[in-house]
């Protein structure tokens, strides 16, 4: 069998989850949208059912993947529903949903519903994404509580720039936001991972940690307690000797400049690992470091064993995970590590968990 796996650690999960609610206070719903940002959403649901507030997902289909794994906590719908038809289904299976814009509000005003929703109103404090600016918010709270189809209303926002500890943006957000909803009753959330950790101000009846969760620091200089959920794994699977002089891989960008010991690992773009990392990029080849060295290919790539004599054929290869910070690979990629893995794919998800419920997906 293909040695490439993510090995998912479900009590690094829990401990990531209540360690972001213990440092914001009150509750927290677990954002799980992006399939757990590719660590599998029912898995991880099911992992926190027993901590977790609730939880948090983009749109309806994703909501219905945990309703149908016997998640019964309040699942919240970042995005709210798309279409009029969608509501009698957020109110079945009572579901949370935001709403972030007129017409939202008025699927909501003329769609007859069972029961009543309970809604999370948007306020646009300064990201210009989604959400109701100015005196937008307040007229939209009474229009909801008008509608007769709307239970609990609960305020928030969400900032653009809370992993810069450094910048004056985020408070300016907040107050923002605190002009807009002055005078509304109601919980308010306002926090995401880098807010929950950066911005003790920013600090209110729910939290929506996501990256936390997964044990990726989106400052990765504070040195949190976070524990890395996922490891991407794979094994050398071809050993060869380069001479000096000779090139490595597609395009020869890596050209020996003495004897290289290159190790072949299964593991390329086509599962997520992501092809732009330049020589020098770390991995660790049982327990010990190494490199990234030629380009990564679709299914394979190169590392250098020539400091590591007692690896070889079957040595374990870790990408990420507990001695490679992701965050390490994504600046060497260019990106941040939510989009890394968010695009982990085709290997197999392999899960621990100290309570006992390992397996395969
Ligand atoms: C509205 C909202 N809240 C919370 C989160 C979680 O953000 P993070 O993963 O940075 O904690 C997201 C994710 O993008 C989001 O869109």
């Amino acid at each position: 069998m293909r040695p490439a796996r993510a090995l998912i650690d479900l009590s690094a999960l829990r401990h990531n989850y209540l360690l972001a609610r213990e440092r914001h206070g009150g509750r927290a719903l677990a954002v799980v949208k992006a399939n757990a940002y590719g660590h599998g959403a029912l898995r991880c649901a099911q992992a926190l059912r027993d901590e977790a507030d609730g939880f948090a997902v983009a749109f309806l289909g994703e909501a219905l993947e945990l309703r149908a794994g016997g998640i019964d906590a309040p699942i919240l719908l970042l995005e709210g529903v798309f279409a009029a038809d969608e509501l009698a289904e957020v109110a079945r299976q009572r579901l949370w949903m935001v709403v972030h814009h007129e017409e939202q509000l008025c699927m909501l005003e003329r769609t007859p519903l069972a029961a009543p929703v309970d809604v999370w109103l948007k306020v646009n404090s300064g990201m210009n994404r989604a959400g109701f600016v100015g005196d937008a918010v307040a007229r939209t709270w009474r229009r909801l509580q008008a509608s007769g189809k709307v239970g609990r209303i609960v305020l928030m926002t969400h900032f653009a720039r809370a992993d810069e500890p450094e910048l004056g943006t985020t408070l300016e957000q907040l107050q923002r936001f605190e002009a807009a909803t002055a005078g509304l009753p109601g919980a308010r959330s306002v926090a995401n991972s880098a807010a929950i950790l950066a911005w003790p101000q920013a600090r209110r009846d729910w939290a929506r940690p996501g990256i936390l969760l997964y044990g990726a620091d989106p400052m990765p200089a504070e040195g949190n307690d976070l524990r890395a959920v996922m490891t991407l794994e794979s094994a050398v699977m071809a050993v060869r000797e380069i001479a000096p002089g000779e090139a490595l891989g597609y395009g020869g960008r890596f050209v020996a400049e003495r004897p290289t010991r290159v190790g072949l690992v299964a593991m390329g773009y086509a599962d997520g690992y992501p092809r732009v990392v330049p020589d020098g990029t770390p991995v660790a080849v049982e327990g010990r470091a190494s490199r990234i060295i030629g380009r990564v290919s679709m299914d394979m790539l190169t590392i250098d064993l020539t400091a590591l004599p007692e690896a070889g054929l079957g040595s374990q290869v870790e990408l990420w995970g507990k001695q490679v910070p992701i965050n390490h690979v994504a600046q060497a990629a260019g990106t941040i590590s939510y989009e890394l893995l968010c695009n982990v794919k085709r290997v197999r998800l392999e899960y621990a968990d100290a309570r006992g419920m390992g397996g395969k997906a």
